[in-house]
């Protein structure tokens, strides 16, 4: 009786010790797995755990959360978020314009990019936007349907979900048809982007009833906005797939407003439309990997170019935004963009130097040609030998799940609300991407960037972006995703966020916060953002540098940064109306 009495008290004093060291062991382990922020700024990011959307507009946002919620992963959540943008933010998400997709896919770690880039249509030629005595006809390029290259949207997020999404397509879609039939409250933020825009919608009378009141101003704020057409094509999608728009009355309408008001897109040009999938370019930079977007986008290319050039300085010691460290960065995208003007355009057509340009001998020899004090006017930079109006548009989000899937994905219109040209009974928006390409080489574009034959006008060519979705990789996995807009202010604005990050080590709210600069080569200006101290912008001026303060912001990124089995996530606050749904 005695002895197993003792023998009681034994096991129980086990269970005891053992449940003690659990106890201690699980408060040890939350410890070690809590969020890691570095309090040493203003500027904090979002936490979140299970999974996370950043994006330029909050209910978008708010519906890539639901399907991760729902047991989607980051590419269901990405083309769920695609199509309710088309809904909620009509100035830049889009059906009938194009981007490029950029996926970390965790479990066999693996990045892959589809590129969704609108393409010239069959009957376009190459001066088509030159009137009589060969001058570019800007208002034709821009606001015309002459303007609108064939849509890439729709090809480009059913591909991600057919190749990589999980659940049904409707599934993904439901959120986006459910805002465009039922309506949203109009925020602020897009209140002040239709009325920023109102002039110029007003004069298409399909863009004026969509979004316009009878006093040809934005619906007010608080109001509900309904898009009924919208909605319908966004059924035919989720019903038939890729063939719900590009052929059926969704491509009968958009080819019959075509034919009626001289737009050259037609039937074939829609059903010949494909979405590619390709190898995104990689580089190292200071142990990192950086996994970044390919031609037919210029912005891969350029960051690792930059990133390349400035590896060979000891930027830390400079400190972040000093004369000497601007001077550097603004010497590097000199010479960065003097190369996009020569070498790059769709490589599909034309040859782009892509191993050169993003080798490390290369920027080596780009380095030697930067003085540490003077700035090299740009007339003296031509493109390495190897071996307009500014339009803030485009939009960019970020997702991650749980699994450590990461989807980075920029598309546009081209300038806001595009051609401000809607097609009757669709509820689209037509985008002006033709505007990217060389009306005349050697002639600035909408960007004020100079390209050559490389992107010249070509039936079924892609027009050269700048759009920049980039995953910077470490032993494998994705520790940060981000991009923006801007039109070629996309390629230094990412960049500047990826050096904050990596080189300052800061968090990605802080990274995405600090003042920024551009160049882009020609014209010969230094763009600051306001921050940058006026006796930086003294110092840079005796360097030589042209330097002025830009009246807009520079960029607007939407980023995730993951670590440690937690994502946080920041949305720019440059601009109005952007957040990070997490969970
Ligand atoms: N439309 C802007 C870009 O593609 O860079």
């Amino acid at each position: 009786m005695l002895c197993s009495l003792r023998v009681l008290i034994k096991k129980l004093m086990v269970i005891t010790l053992f449940f003690a060291l659990l106890v201690s062991n699980t408060s040890t382990c939350d410890e070690d797995n809590a969020p890691i922020i570095n309090y040493k700024t203003r500027f904090l990011p979002e936490v979140g755990k299970n999974g996370m959307v950043v994006g330029p507009e909050k209910l978008a946002a708010e519906v890539g959360l639901s399907i991760l919620k729902g047991g989607g992963n980051a590419i269901d959540a990405a083309v769920a978020t695609g199509f309710a943008l088309a809904v909620t933010y009509p100035r830049a998400g889009n059906l009938a314009g194009g981007g490029f997709m950029l996926i970390h896919h965790e479990k066999d770690k693996r990045q892959t990019l589809i590129d969704y880039r609108e393409t010239a249509p069959l009957d376009s030629r190459p001066d088509m936007f030159l009137d009589e005595s060969g001058k570019i006809d800007r208002s034709r390029t821009y606001f015309s349907h002459l303007a609108a290259g064939v849509p890439g949207t729709v090809a480009g997020l059913i591909m991600a979900h057919a190749r990589y999404g999980s659940l049904p397509l409707k599934a993904v879609i439901e959120p986006a048809i459910k805002l465009a039939e039922e309506g949203f409250p109009v925020s602020y933020a897009l209140n002040y982007e239709i009325n920023a825009r109102a002039k110029r919608l007003a004069e298409n009378s399909e863009a004026a009833s969509l979004f316009l009141t009878a006093e040809k101003l934005a619906p007010p704020i608080g109001s509900i906005f309904k898009q009924s057409d919208l909605a319908n094509t966004l059924i035919r999608i989720a019903e038939n797939g890729a063939a719900g728009f590009y052929r059926g009355l969704t491509a009968q309408l958009i080819t019959q407003e075509m034919q009626t008001a001289g737009g050259i897109i037609d039937s074939e040009d829609l059903m010949r439309y494909e979405a590619v999938e390709r190898s995104p370019l990689r580089q190292t930079f200071k142990g990192y990997e950086i996994v970044s977007t390919p031609p037919p986008s210029s912005g891969g290319i350029h960051i690792i170019q930059m990133l390349n050039i400035l590896e060979q300085l000891d930027l830390q010691k400079m400190r972040l935004n000093s004369a000497k460290y601007i001077h550097y960065l603004a010497e590097a995208m000199k010479h960065a963009y003097a190369d996009r003007s020569k070498y790059l355009g769709d490589s599909d057509f034309i040859q782009v130097p892509v191993t050169e340009l993003i080798s490390k001998e290369y920027a080596r020899t780009v380095g030697q040609q930067i003085s540490p004090h003077r700035a090299s006017p740009s007339e003296t930079i031509l493109p390495g030998v190897v071996q307009s109006h500014e339009s803030p548009d485009t939009t960019h989000f970020t997702v991650a799940d749980s699994l450590g899937n990461v989807v980075t994905n920029t598309y546009t219109l081209n300038f806001s609300f595009g051609s401000h040209i809607a097609v009757p009974g669709t509820g689209l928006l037509l985008n002006n991407e033709m505007a990217d390409f060389a009306a005349r080489p050697g002639v600035a574009n909408a960007y004020g960037l100079i390209e050559s034959q490389a992107n010249r006008i070509s039936p079924g060519k892609r027009p050269l972006s700048s759009m920049s979705p980039t995953i910077v990789m470490q032993n494998g996995s994705a520790i940060l995703a981000t991009g923006s807009p801007g039109g070629s202010i996309i390629i230094t604005t990412v960049l500047q966020v990826i050096l904050n990050s990596l080189v300052f080590d800061m968090n990605i709210a802080s990274a995405a916060a600090q003042p920024r600069i551009h160049h882009q080569w020609l014209p010969d200006t230094l763009r600051v953002e306001p921050g940058i101290g006026p006796d930086t912008i003294d110092l840079l001026k005796q360097m030589g540098h042209n330097v002025t303060t830009s009246r807009r912001t520079l960029g607007r990124t939407q980023s995730i940064a993951l670590k440690n089995g937690w994502l946080y996530g920041a949305t720019d606050t440059r601009r109005a109306g952007g957040h990070v749904a997490s969970y």
